[in-house]
């Protein structure tokens, strides 16, 4: 195992905007350098450690709740862990930083009009024609942060651009060790 700090990354952005994505290249990204690492997925969370939970402000502050009560178990036992649920609330995000000793939140940020236009899992259109209510974004708030440590850009970067962007903040702020450019 590689001598590293637990942290918790948490990624914040609408659905859609690639945290999960960019989760899981990260994983692979640490795994590579023998980092323990975990994902808490929205959807997954939601399937297990949140089941049942809706997405009204109560439930969704909640389920964030949780995400950052697990990162906290997990990082500091020295894991990293990423977090991938919209967590749409600001002060429910700063509850979780304040949780956490060693919390870096990327910002995946991407236009609704693009989010629309892509509409991967077809809930965009249907929050359009109100068949689903409370749709963050559509018709429910999203406050992006004001001072993630990353922002990230699904539009402008392609996905490598963004992983090397968090991967530069880790290794520049000493949170993962640099790997050696023939390593
Ligand atoms: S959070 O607000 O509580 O952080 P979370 O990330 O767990 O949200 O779940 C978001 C996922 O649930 C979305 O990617 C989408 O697939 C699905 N979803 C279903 N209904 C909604 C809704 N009303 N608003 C946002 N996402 C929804």
């Amino acid at each position: 195992m590689s001598d590293h700090k637990g942290f918790v990354l948490w990624f914040t952005g609408l659905s859609g905007s690639g945290k999960s994505t960019l989760s899981r290249m990260i994983e692979g990204e640490l795994r590579k350098r023998d980092c323990k690492v975990e994902v808490l997925d929205g959807d997954e969370v939601r399937e297990n450690l949140s089941k049942g939970l809706g997405f009204s402000k109560e439930d969704r502050d909640t389920n964030v709740r949780r995400i950052g009560y697990v990162a906290k178990l997990l990082s500091r036992n020295g894991a990293i862990c990423i977090t991938a649920a919209i967590s749409p609330y600001k002060d429910v995000r700063d509850q979780c930083r304040a949780m956490n000793r060693h919390f870096v939140e990327i910002y995946a940020e991407c236009s609704i009009e693009e989010l629309t236009r892509r509409d991967v899992k077809g809930l965009y259109e249907k929050a359009l024609s109100g068949e689903i209510k409370h749709f963050t974004g559509i018709s429910d708030p999203y406050e992006a942060p004001e001072k993630a440590e990353v922002t990230i850009n699904s539009e402008t970067q392609s996905e490598e651009e963004s992983l090397k962007s968090i991967m530069d903040y880790l290794e520049g702020q000493g949170y993962i060790p640099a790997v050696a450019a023939n390593a």
